[in-house]
């Protein structure tokens, strides 16, 4: 079974993309079969890899129902386990067009279903709204990872995040459950840093992830080498953080895929 993992916070600039890229990256290089999908109209995943004149078809064309189907979107890239579904600014413009729609919610579910086979993970970065693309994710995903900044006020806004969670879980995704939340942007030397950290994991508990990321300024200049923090600074705390991250994601997935399986035959 495919663990489809939805990166997702709408405040901006909390360490979703840096998150997605470097989550999927590190999951591939302990050789699971992995595919990123970029469902932000601000593409930075997808530039991370590609040029943007380099991108024909992309997940435009998914939620536009043009392209006739997800393989012809997905793109290898250097890394023989990592591939990626792009993104384009034009997908900015359906928000409107598919509000209007009735199976809106479920395109990204439907078109992924035939290749889910070809992947062992699919990990998908969402853009700083709960618009009807994070809801396609969340309505796709067996499970949501929450970056949250350790910054003041990096709380507030989990609130909506959470109320859109249990609306989808209620109805769309039942099976839909939080992985984990994890603490990104970490300067150990200052208080908001130190503070925020004890109010996550009051509010969070168990749920926070025991990897904190924390400010690195290689995780910040690597997308314009067009390379994964691995490859551009493999030795870097970042690297190593991320590392440390995916181990623990895979752990949760393969414990809560041991707990299900007991529970369906009980
Ligand atoms: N751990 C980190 N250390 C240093 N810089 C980081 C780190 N994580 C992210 N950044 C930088 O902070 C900025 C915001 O990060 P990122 O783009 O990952 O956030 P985001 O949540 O995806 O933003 P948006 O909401 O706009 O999509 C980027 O310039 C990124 O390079
Ligand atoms: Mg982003």
């Amino acid at each position: 079974m495919t663990s489809i993992l939805a990166i997702a916070n709408q405040k901006g600039g909390v360490g979703k993309t840096t998150t997605a890229i470097n989550l999927a990256a590190a999951i591939a290089l302990r050789k699971k079969r992995t595919l990123l999908i970029d469902l932000d109209p601000q593409s930075n995943a997808s530039i991370a890899f590609l040029d943007q004149a380099d991108i024909q078809l992309s997940m435009f064309d998914i939620f536009a129902d043009r392209a006739p189907e997800m393989a012809k979107v997905i793109r290898a890239t250097k890394d023989p386990n990592l591939f990626l579904a792009p993104a384009k600014l034009s997908l900015a413009r359906l928000e409107q067009q598919l509000a209007g729609q009735f199976d809106a919610p479920y395109k990204l579910k439907d078109s992924l279903t035939p290749v889910l086979k070809d992947y062992d993970y699919v990990v998908m970065d969402t853009p700083p709204a709960l618009g009807i693309l994070t809801v396609n994710a969340l309505v796709a995903a067996t499970h949501l990872i929450v970056p949250i900044q350790a910054a003041y006020f990096a709380i507030e806004g989990t609130d909506d995040l959470l109320e859109t969670y249990a609306r989808i879980r209620s109805r769309p995704n039942p099976n839909l459950k939080v992985l984990g939340v994890v603490i990104t942007l970490f300067d150990r030397r200052t208080n908001i840093s130190r503070d925020t950290h004890e109010q996550i994991r009051a509010v969070f508990g168990d749920a926070l992830f025991k990897t904190r990321i924390s400010k690195n300024v290689r995780l910040e200049e690597s997308p314009a080498y067009k390379e994964t923090i691995f490859t551009f600074a493999p030795k870097s705390p970042g690297a190593e953080e991320y590392k440390k991250l995916s181990m623990e994601v895979i752990q949760r997935v393969e414990a809560d895929r041991v707990a299900s399986h007991s529970q369906d035959a009980a």
